[in-house]
């Protein structure tokens, strides 16, 4: 199949690589000159496990190719998939700007019998309107599909060959069936191909990462009552997800969520319900509770350290939202950042992906370290906002003698408490008993 992929941004460029992987031509179209000969050269702009490879691979079959050129991918495919960025907007709901743009430029030059996708995600009633635009546009009906991503940053590749699900919202059943055949190398018979009204599948992604973020929110919120109450979060976690109907998995608290996707979901389906003249309770509260979170080791550094952390110098490890991307976006660590410089605290920090993003938005006002001990060196406390793999089994004995100060603010409940102390350290997590050492600080 012939597949025309506007925007190749994240979602754009995995799905464009992957579908070229299975076999189809696919002409990625970007704006971004310098993008385009970039990629044309197989460098990716993105950190993203095995995706430069897929890309170098799948460009040297000749069948992934990078052009500027709308006219031509558009005119030579069957299916134009739109996958450019949807930002948020001051209100929350997402800016169309670009995607409009798109359907307008491409419009003149789309076959008889072509498939317009929307990959990105946009509001609940896009479809609809590009239909009726199109409609209007060339006094013809063009087939308007949604097909919804839910790929995870970091895992891309292998949720987009392996699916859970694939959902795509259509107005006639033969147009499922096309996109059917599109996805059938990827489905396994118990992961299923779904067809619903353009609508349900729109709401579908909204109402998916509403879910999770929920789910977030709720345990960070039971968390900190837990430490209020002097439970452990842990074992709370342990003792209700064996119970079947609530299960593991997106239960684990930490400092907040954050990304491209889950805050700005959460914001614009909150916006799309107030349209709507309803009053969206739960969203708003998912929301705030995460904002709250995101302050959570502002507060016990502010706590421990009776407000003064002037001159006093913080080992930050982990700046991405989660591990495996060098994606800042909503980062929790923006927040512990602007606090301690607020205060006149000396951040030394470290990410194995993200730096320079972090860099383009502090400069010279951060100490940038190459490992995560070099952040260590003189710290008066470490602070850990994400779980690389890095950090999870660190040398304790070198951490403490490169410490001044042997305190740890752990946002993600990486080490056992009872070990801290054994190990030296004081030791502040989430949901879970402040324990101190004895061993000099
Ligand atoms: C998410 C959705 O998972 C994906 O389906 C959608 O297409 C895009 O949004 P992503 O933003 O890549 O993907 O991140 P994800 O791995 O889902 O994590 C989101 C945030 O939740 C991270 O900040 C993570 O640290 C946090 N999180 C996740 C928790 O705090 N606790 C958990 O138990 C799980």
């Amino acid at each position: 199949m012939k597949i025309a992929m506007i925007g190749t941004g994240y979602v754009g460029l995995v799905t464009g690589t992957c579908f070229a992987d299975s076999g189809n031509e696919v002409a990625c179209v970007d704006i971004d000159e310098t993008k385009i000969a970039r990629l044309r050269e197989g460098k990716v702009p993105i950190y993203e496990p095995g995706l430069t490879e897929l890309v170098i691979r799948n460009s040297e079959s000749g069948r992934l190719t990078f052009t500027t050129d709308l006219k031509a991918a558009v005119s030579s495919s069957r299916i134009i998939y739109l996958a450019v960025g949807t930002p948020p907007a001051a209100d929350g709901s997402a800016d169309l700007t670009a995607l409009k743009g798109v359907v307008d430029a491409m419009a003149p030059h789309l076959t008889a019998d072509a498939i317009v996708v929307t990959k990105s995600t946009v509001p609940v009633g896009t479809n609809q309107f590009i239909y009726e635009r199109l409609e209007e546009l060339l006094g013809r009906q063009v087939d308007v599909a949604s097909n919804p991503e839910f790929l995870k940053e970091g895992a891309a590749i292998d949720d987009f060959m392996k699916p859970d699900r694939v959902v795509v919202g259509v107005r006639r059943p033969e147009v499922g069936e096309v996109l059917a055949e599109l996805y059938r190398p990827f489905l396994r018979t118990d992961h299923p191909f779904l067809t619903m009204s353009p609508q349900s599948a729109e709401l579908t992604k909204y109402v998916a990462n509403a879910l999770l973020s929920t789910k977030i929110s709720f345990i960070n919120e039971m968390a900190n009552l837990c430490e209020h109450m002097g439970g452990d979060i842990n074992d709370v976690r342990r003792g209700i997800g064996h119970d079947s109907r609530i299960g593991f998995a997106f239960l684990f608290p930490g400092v907040g969520y954050g990304g491209s996707c889950f805050p700005k979901d959460v914001r614009a389906l909150a916006s799309m319900a107030r349209d709507q003249g309803l009053n969206p309770r739960i969203m708003d509260a998912v929301d705030e509770v995460n904002q709250h979170q995101k302050t959570i080791l502002v507060s016990k550094i502010d706590q421990h350290f009776k407000t003064d952390i002037a001159g006093k110098r913080f080992a930050i490890w982990g700046l991405a939202f989660k591990p495996q991307t060098d994606d800042i976006r909503e980062a929790p660590a923006l927040t512990l950042i602007d606090y301690l410089l607020e205060n006149g605290a000396l951040p030394q920090v470290h990410d194995p992906e993200a730096s320079e993003n972090i860099r383009a938005i502090y400069g010279s006002k951060l100490i940038y370290c190459e490992s995560a001990m070099d952040a260590l060196n003189g710290a008066d406390a470490l602070a850990i906002n994400t779980e690389w793999k890095a950090y999870h089994n660190p040398n304790f004995e070198e951490m403490r003698s490169r410490m001044n100060g042997h305190i740890v603010f752990d946002g993600r409940n990486l080490y056992e408490p009872e070990k801290m102390v054994e190990r030296g350290f004081s030791y502040h997590s989430i949901g879970r008993p402040a324990v101190y050492s004895d061993a000099p600080q």
